[in-house]
């Protein structure tokens, strides 16, 4: 079987995911690949370029990528990393999925994605499936890794992490952010399970065994959250966006827009949450059970 194992990662967080799930496969050529903008982005992040990003990450406009080689021209599987940036794929993701030579080779390809986020990957992944399938790939897995701490508490980790470079604790209280340790070694052992179902070309039973396993999994809130912020996201990117052609001066939007996510975040949301917690959803349990099992097998026939 041809393999091929892509994915982009700024920290390395990714790579170090991606390369334990592919560690354990036995007898295959694996064609591993990290894929980088031809302008990388600054990391640790200044906190300007973080946001700054925003519009253009939501509406997947392609940046330049480093040339890819891949080693064949057809792949039996193609296990495709990526992170969520702002609800949407990381822009460096975008692009590939709209590279050409990548699409061609997605074509007829088995598909598993592995996601590294901090926990809100439902809107990216949808429009990744999307893609992948609009390109011919049939998709039989996805292993979505998330930060385990509390949703509030892990925003304030990761920012730490994303504009200091530093995986540590914020005023050494705060939990440490990214995905745990653990998580990111037991993917060695799915790798074992992953290089079985390899040996047999048999990937029927991969994505329910992710489910059961509660590897890939879904919290309520975050299927909440998920459901409004993306709408949302679109409306502030063609705003922005609309405002530079016009002449208006992108930083002031961007900082408006960064003021409003972080006063969403903090002060809209739980609130929300508290109101659909305590009237709706004793009343909707059966849809938000269907609408998790629609996300954990997103573009997968069962
Ligand atoms: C600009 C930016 C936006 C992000 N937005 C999200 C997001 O919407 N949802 C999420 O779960 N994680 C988000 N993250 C976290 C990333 O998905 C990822 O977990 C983290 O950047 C580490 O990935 P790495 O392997 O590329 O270092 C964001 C990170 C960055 C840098």
């Amino acid at each position: 079987m041809k393999i091929l194992a892509i994915n982009y990662s700024q920290s390395g967080q990714l790579n170090d995911i991606v390369n334990n799930f592919i560690s354990k496969i036995e007898g295959c050529e694996i064609d591993r690949i990290n894929i980088a903008p031809e302008k990388s982005f600054a990391f640790p992040w200044p906190t300007d370029n973080f946001y700054d990003i925003m519009p253009e990450t939501v509406l997947e406009e392609a940046i330049p990528l480093k040339p890819i080689t891949f080693k064949e021209e057809k792949y039996d599987l193609i296990i495709l990393g990526y992170q969520p940036w702002f609800l949407s794929p990381s822009m460096p993701t975008a692009a590939l999925l709209q590279n050409k030579e990548f699409k061609q080779r997605i074509n007829g390809a088995k598909i598993i994605t592995v996601i590294g986020a901090r926990n809100m990957w439902l809107n990216a992944q949808t429009s990744v499936v999307e893609q992948i399938v609009a390109s011919g790939g049939d998709m039989v897995g996805n292993v979505a890794l998330v930060d385990r701490a509390p949703n509030h508490l892990s925003a304030i980790s990761i920012a730490h992490w994303m504009m200091t470079g530093k995986k540590t604790r914020k005023w050494g209280i705060f939990p440490l952010p990214g995905i745990a340790d653990n998580d990111i070694e037991n993917m060695k052992d799915l790798s074992i399970f992953l290089n079985r179902c390899v040996a047999a070309n048999d990937f029927s039973t991969f994505q329910k065994t992710i489910v059961e396993n509660k590897v890939t999994r879904i919290n309520t809130n975050i299927l909440f959250i998920e459901g409004k912020a993306k709408k949302i996201f679109n409306i502030w990117a063609g705003i922005i966006k609309k405002k530079e052609k016009s002449g208006g001066k992108r930083s002031f939007w961007i900082s408006f827009f960064r003021y409003y996510l972080n006063f969403a975040l903090f002060v809209v949301a739980p609130i929300l949450l508290l109101i659909d917690i305590i009237l709706i959803r004793p009343f909707t349990l059966g849809k938000i059970k269907r609408k998790k099992e629609y996300f954990l097998y997103l573009g997968m026939s069962r």
